[in-house]
């Protein structure tokens, strides 16, 4: 039976197996691949989305988890012509190297910024201290926080 749920604002009907991780939904079943598969253990973040506004790893979520719920992914965050406060931190600073695990960094550090407007660098550290990066763009993902937190407070 298809499971719906939405999914950047618009409502999906997903008929694939209600066991299958969201991670595969959105790649395979829905073609946004902006959401990537690091390790499938929780334990690299790169394939982090929002469900209900929460950041989760979305290769821990099935299908039947999200049954009903709000999902939104790095492609329904912002767009080209409105982009995401943390969008935008991260192209002035020029954070990505590589870019692989990005997508998760501004997924966990939006949904930091939504309920911590001004986080202090230990709280930037320990939101994002499940996101891994092999490329260490750690000191940048962390500038980039404070600035995108500024844009978000109209300073
Ligand atoms: S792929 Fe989900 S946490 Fe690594
Ligand atoms: S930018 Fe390469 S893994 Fe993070």
């Amino acid at each position: 039976m298809a499971v719906s749920f939405t999914v950047n604002g618009e409502m999906r009907q997903v008929d694939l197996p209600p066991e299958m991780p969201l991670l595969w939904v959105l790649r395979e079943g829905l073609n946004l691949t902006g959401t990537k598969f690091g390790c499938g253990i929780a334990s690299c973040g790169a394939c982090t989305v929002h469900l209900d506004g929460q950041a989760v790893r979305s290769c821990q979520v099935t299908l039947a988890d999200v049954a009903g719920s709000q999902v939104v992914t790095i492609e329904g965050l912002g767009n080209p012509a409105a982009l995401h406060a943390v969008q935008a931190a991260w192209i002035a600073g020029q954070v990505a190297q590589c870019g692989y695990c990005q997508s998760g960094q501004i997924m966990q550090a939006a949904a930091l910024l939504a309920k911590n407007p001004a986080p202090s660098d230990d709280e930037i550290d320990a939101a994002m201290e499940g996101n891994l990066c092999r490329c260490g763009t750690y000191p940048r993902i962390r500038a980039a926080v404070h600035d995108a937190a500024k844009r978000l407070s109209g300073v």
